[in-house]
């Protein structure tokens, strides 16, 4: 049938139906919040390049932790700043490292959040990057051993799910194995998958303070013009165990989350990364766009691509304008 007896607006008329005919909806369920916990007390930096960010102290933490839980988010994934920095990250695995406080408190507190645990080393190197750097390469073998025990730590703690975000090969099997060798067979591993090299993660680096020294980070993640080497990578990480996987960015990348979830059978997950936020704050602060206009169709357009699980800066926003606040 064609145009007349045709009409395609006949379902745009009326907003119910045009809710009844909608494709994607977006719920509090699939949102995860980024947080960022430094040491201190009564601390609240907020991240000039990422307005409405903070680094929080744990106490000033937990009561924000309070106020995503009264927004209906349910799940959060925690950064840390440490008060020192080594060469290898080994400071990231002890008992009183930061994120590992914080997840105790939360614990203490009982509060009923899902708590997602980055694992990395960049926040926690003095050259800020993912590993261990010998010869002026970020070794493989030396850095997965650390993310492992970084992992196990964090665990201990109480993290209920671990998310490697270095990129390193063999990173999700060497976690997988050092959990299970610690009792933690039950705690699911999200990995970052497929992570690119990318400036939208720009401000991310001013908030966990983990912007990279002396080289860039294209030796160990993904190179942005590169599609089928997303299939590679993705085997590679259930193969070696992961439960989940994650594409990072998210807005330049739609195309890798559609063809990664025709690909696999696992959760998708899409982090929308600081660059993206910022863009967004900055061009609203300006009134040039309408900021939360914006951010639904953006993480809409994220979910239709595929994910099923969106990471947000956005995620309280959402919320509220979910809740019709
Ligand atoms: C750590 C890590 C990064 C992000 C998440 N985990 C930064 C990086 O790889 O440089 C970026 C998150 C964001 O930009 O919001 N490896």
């Amino acid at each position: 049938m064609t145009f007349p007896k045709t009409r395609l607006r006949r379902l745009r008329y009326n907003p119910i139906l045009r809710e009844l005919v909608r494709d994607t909806q977006i719920s509090v369920d699939d949102l995860i919040y980024p947080m960022f916990v430094c040491p201190g007390e009564n601390i609240r930096n907020e991240i000039s390049s990422m307005p409405g960010q903070y680094q929080l102290s744990i106490d000033n933490f937990i009561s924000e932790c309070k106020n995503v839980i009264s927004k209906g988010v349910k799940s959060i994934l925690i950064f840390g700043i440490p008060e020192n920095k080594d060469e290898t990250g080994e400071i990231a695995c002890q008992e009183n490292s930061i994120v590992q406080k914080a997840i105790k408190e939360i614990r203490r507190q009982k509060l009923n959040l899902l708590v997602i645990a980055d694992v990395c080393n960049c926040e926690y190197t003095k050259h800020g990057h993912c590993g261990t750097i010998i010869d002026g390469d970020v070794d493989n073998d030396l850095t997965i051993k650390t993310l492992a025990s970084q992992a196990v730590s964090l665990a201990k703690a109480g993290a209920d799910i671990i998310a490697p975000s270095d990129m390193m090969d063999g990173r999700v099997a060497e976690i997988r194995n050092s959990l299970d060798k610690s009792g933690f067979i039950k705690i699911p591993i999200l990995s970052y998958a497929v992570k690119y090299a990318s400036a939208f993660y720009g401000p991310f680096r001013d908030a966990a303070e983990s912007a990279p020294k002396d080289f860039d980070r294209k030796s160990y993640q993904m190179d942005f013009a590169n599609s089928r080497e997303a299939f590679r990578e993705v085997e590679q990480d259930l193969n070696e165990g992961a439960d989940m996987i994650m594409v990072k960015p998210a807005l330049s990348y739609l195309d890798i989350i559609y063809k990664i979830k025709e690909h696999t059978n696992v959760p998708v997950i899409a982090y929308s990364v600081s660059g993206e936020y910022s863009m967004i704050k900055a061009a609203s602060q300006n009134n040039w766009i309408k900021e939360m206009d914006i951010v639904m169709e953006i993480i809409t357009s994220i979910k239709r691509a595929g994910a099923d699980i969106i990471i947000t800066y956005h995620a309280l926003d959402i919320a509220d304008r979910l809740n019709n606040k």
